[in-house]
């Protein structure tokens, strides 16, 4: 049924957009063609995302279906290989575009409930960024008309309606959207088969197979299976060759201390904004919510075609007064506070690699897309940073002292459109802290400077190694004691756009906040 009303659509549009679609592109990438005139010409993809629910097998050895909500999709003009209907597990579809392509969404809320989609990473203009403001309730529809405008890499999309993203997300609500450029085979990267996301997330799961979702509100929420593209206790099959694997925490507050089973270190080649200058090793890699990571990986490395685990390493994501933090959660993280018991920064495997047959064992590029940063001359307050603390009031967690509120900005939030600015985030009041991923809507920015107050530092230290600071970032994780420097530039889109913890619940809390950019 639908296949065959597609084929019609596209048989009779196809040969007349596509070309148009190609010029449209290319004058994009002259700079001669903004968004906004954009708009008249036919999308490259056109598609639609519909949210609902479905029953899809997650954990195949208790062999009982799970009910998930979930993202479907159907490609109603455009590319077959831009949108891939079948997303990896529950998730929904992978959308594969090119740098200055416009892609046209009209979603469709089939749940119970209201609900919006935000595309995590991409610039976008405020009306497509998907602000709780956006949400349409059940049976509505949202249209979106993106332009690709950011740098070849892993992002993805996800509801974001307000007090309820936590939940959506838990219960099957996310999706890839890739972004390319047609260079990786120049750059020496491997590619097609061998180029492989892996979505972590973790789930509680009980007797009868069902998702059970139990936040803790100062921690968010924990579980004790860990899922990757949506299937527990995944089995990855790869050949004795060279992989890029994009990793994405889609989890909700769950951190990851990445690292090879074998004790190889792990080559980074990207982060949220798309390719590093060039690779960087590291004995561990920390993937908070919302953040992604591009790597390297040889399993032709292992003599005698040994498999090989991805595992989480113990680490401390608290710190309690004085600093004193433990491994595996500390002094909050222990059972009674987290329903699994599987406290954040407790060791765990995340997936198996099997590896079975030959593939090319490439060299690892040594430059991979050049990284220009913004020139320091060029910040407007490098004395006096923007300030943001993570601060609690009545057991939640907030910014400034303040709760989201849904259109509210204060004096602190509003910035000119096209200027560059420091600002810090502050993780260092109170009698207790914790890890939170920071993310910042409207687009890519650079860490500058991290700095760790003394008590902390043992805790924090227990994730330094694995911070990768040398890419464009959209969230970056703020330690306990910590205090981060990020260098911002909103320079395409003026408007109301957000920022806050990705540690979903404390989003859902109110730890969230909005900004404006003023033109
Ligand atoms: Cu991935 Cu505002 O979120
Ligand atoms: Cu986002
Ligand atoms: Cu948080």
């Amino acid at each position: 049924m639908r296949p065959s009303r597609r084929q019609i659509i596209e048989a009779g549009a196809l040969g007349a957009f596509s070309l148009a679609a190609g010029c449209e592109r290319r004058r994009l990438l002259d700079g001669a063609v903004r968004t906004q005139s954009a708009t008249s010409a036919a999308p490259d993809l056109d598609v639609v995302l519909r949210a609902r629910p479905a029953r899809m097998m997650i954990d195949a050895a208790a062999g009982k279906e799970t009910d998930v909500w979930r993202f479907e999709g159907s490609r109603l003009s455009g590319r077959a290989s831009a949108f891939s209907e079948e997303g990896l597990g529950y998730l929904g579809p992978t959308f594969r575009l090119r740098t200055g392509e416009r892609v046209r969404v009209r979603f469709e809320n089939g749940l119970g409930e209201d609900s919006i989609v935000h595309w995590h990473g991409l610039d976008v203009t405020e009306e497509n960024d998907g602000h709780p403001r956006f949400a349409v309730g059940a049976g509505g529809t949202r249209r979106y008309d993106l332009t690709i405008a950011d740098r070849p890499g892993t992002y993805w999309y996800h509801p974001h309606p307000d007090g309820r993203t936590g939940y959506q997300v838990h219960a099957g609500m996310a999706g890839l959207f890739l972004v390319t450029d047609d260079d990786d085979q120049a750059r020496g990267l491997p590619a097609s088969e061998f180029d492989l996301p892996l979505v972590i997330q973790d789930r509680l799961i009980d007797g009868n197979g069902q998702l059970v979702y139990a936040p803790n509100p100062m921690l968010g929420f924990l579980g004790d299976r860990i899922l990757v593209n949506g299937r527990a206790d995944a089995v990855v099959a790869v050949k004795a060759g060279s992989y890029r694997l994009r990793l994405v925490n889609g989890s909700n507050s769950r951190i990851y201390k990445l690292a090879w089973s074998d004790q190889s270190p792990i080559t980074v080649i990207g982060t949220d904004g798309g390719l590093l200058g060039s690779p960087v090793v590291r004995p561990y890699v920390m993937l908070a919510p919302g953040e992604r990571m591009e790597v390297w990986a040889d399993f032709g490395r292992m003599p005698g075609g040994d498999d090989v685990w991805l595992e989480s390493r113990a680490f401390a994501a608290t710190g309690g007064m004085m600093g004193g933090g433990m491994m595996g959660g500390g002094m909050m993280g222990g059972r009674g506070l987290t329903e699994s018991g599987l406290a954040n920064g407790a060791a765990f495997r995340v997936c198996r690699f099997a590896v079975s047959g030959k593939a090319p064992r490439l060299p690892v590029p040594r430059s991979l897309s050049p990284v220009v940063w913004r020139p320091a001359e060029e910040v407007v307050n490098p004395t006096a940073p923007r300030r943001f603390r993570v601060s609690m009031a009545m057991m939640r967690w907030m910014l400034n002292g303040e709760a989201f509120q849904m259109m509210a900005v204060a004096p602190n939030e509003r910035i000119k459109l096209g200027v560059t600015e420091d600002w810090e985030f502050w993780n260092t009041a109170g009698m207790m802290t914790m890890a939170h991923p920071i993310h910042l809507h409207g687009g890519q920015f650079q860490v500058v400077e991290r700095t760790v107050a003394p008590a902390w530092r043992a805790v924090a230290d227990s994730m330094s190694e694995g911070l990768v600071d040398d890419g464009w970032k959209d969230t970056f994780l703020l330690r306990p004691g910590e205090q981060v420097r990020i260098r911002v530039r909103f320079a395409r889109h003026a408007g109301l756009f957000l920022y806050h913890c990705h540690n979903l619940e404390h989003e859902d809390m109110g730890m969230m906040r909005n900004f404006r950019v003023e033109s």
